[in-house]
């Protein structure tokens, strides 16, 4: 039996295998309410047998989704579509996972695949067009570019709410059915804008030191935790290394690692980058050392970036670098990854649901005996 396919618990919370789908933004909710899309998205995942399906990132506030078209739980409006999601995720066997973030500065941009602010004014309401001032640990812009904006400083105080912001999204994530929430540190957004000197130039507890620059991250870990249920995992997603000169470096991570585990994260999903200027080469795998140089610490990794096969993913696992394996664009391209893996491993877990696997198999048996002659 492979380690990719095989089943693994954290917490109370038995994944039936090692794949999880990383979480993708859709661009495609309207006031942060999810809909059909991201019904029909998510669910092709968990029918093609991955072991978890992540939700994309999910704003704690309004100014925190990183375009208008971005999900919120800011609301209860906003849980009964992600309700219905966990539910069907759960009814064919994957967890349900979401990730819950604040974009700060790098808010308020426009959709990805649109390109450009190029909505009509007659679509503008029917997509539910919003702009606004993005905020920031510091008036600094993510970039020289029309698309970023220069963003308010947050006050002392509205710093110290946020925690209470993040729980209470966790909380209707709950309330929501998910089985996981993800904390989004990662890629040049709020949380990761206070743990890089280059985007945090603050002079009160939550800038200067790293201990000061992480004291955000780990606030919104404890308040997490106060709401998640125990028996539930608590993912934190961060940029291992921003890519930056003087920005933060892998042993920054390992310390907030052991700071964030020993506040109750289970484990820490491996990205870098999401900064202008950044020197990072993406390549096969290029983030796995990352997830190794964290396991280090005796945290739990999950590893991401470019792995596209299942004897690359299986590696990751055997090599000892991390202990689940997200595909993001490979997902998309095939999001029945996980039953292909099975052959391609010689693997006989099986993650066809009933209403197709069937199908599949007499189909196979026709082409055996057809070759038999
Ligand atoms: C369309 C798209 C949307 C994304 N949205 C998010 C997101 O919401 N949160 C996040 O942490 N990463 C996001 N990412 C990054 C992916 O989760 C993943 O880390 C990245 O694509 C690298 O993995 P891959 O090479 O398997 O795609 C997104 C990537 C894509 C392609």
């Amino acid at each position: 039996m492979s380690q990719l396919l095989s089943s693994t618990q954290i917490r109370d919370l038995t994944l039936r295998n090692r794949l999880v789908v990383s979480p993708m933004c859709q661009y495609s909710a309207v006031h942060g309410v999810a809909n059909d899309w991201h019904f029909a998205h998510l669910s092709r995942f968990a029918l093609g047998g991955f072991g978890t399906v992540m939700v994309e990132a999910t704003g704690v506030a309004p100014d925190g989704r990183i375009t208008y078209g971005c999900l919120g739980l800011w609301d209860d409006a906003q849980i009964a579509p992600l309700a219905q999601i966990a539910r069907f995720l759960k009814s064919q066997g994957a967890a349900a996972a979401i990730q819950i973030g604040h974009a700060g500065r790098k808010a308020s941009t426009p959709l990805w695949w649109r390109g450009a602010f190029n909505e009509t004014e007659a679509e503008k309401p029917l997509v539910g067009f919003e702009s606004w001032q993005p905020v920031g640990p510091s008036p600094i812009a993510h970039m020289d570019h029309p698309d970023f904006q220069t963003p308010r400083e947050l006050t002392l105080a509205e710093v110290q709410a946020l925690p209470s912001k993040f729980a209470e999204a966790l909380s209707r994530a709950d309330r929501a059915g998910f089985d996981i929430v993800e904390i989004h540190g990662a890629h040049g957004y709020l949380i990761s804008q206070f743990l890089s000197p280059v985007s945090n130039h603050r002079t009160d507890a939550y800038g200067g030191s790293r201990l000061n620059r992480m004291r955000l991250l780990l606030e919104i870990i404890e308040a997490s935790r106060a709401v998640w249920p125990a028996g539930k995992p608590l993912f934190l997603r961060i940029s291992v290394q921003d890519g930056l000169h003087g920005g933060w470096n892998v042993e920054d991570s390992q310390a907030l690692a052991v700071e964030a585990t020993a506040r109750g994260v289970d484990v820490i999903d491996c990205s870098s980058g999401g900064f202008a200027g950044a020197t990072i080469r993406p390549a096969p795998g290029y983030q796995v050392p990352l997830a190794k140089a964290l396991k280090q610490t005796g945290a739990r990794t999950m590893a991401v970036g470019l792995i596209t096969t299942a004897e690359q993913a299986e590696a990751v696992l055997t090599s000892g670098a991390a202990d689940l394996v997200a595909l993001g664009r490979t997902a998309l391209d095939q999001p029945n990854f996980p039953v292909h893996a099975a052959r391609a491993l010689g693997d006989s877990a099986d993650f066809w649901p009933k209403q197709s696997g069937f199908a599949v198999r007499l189909r196979d048996a026709a082409l055996a005996k057809a070759a038999l002659g």
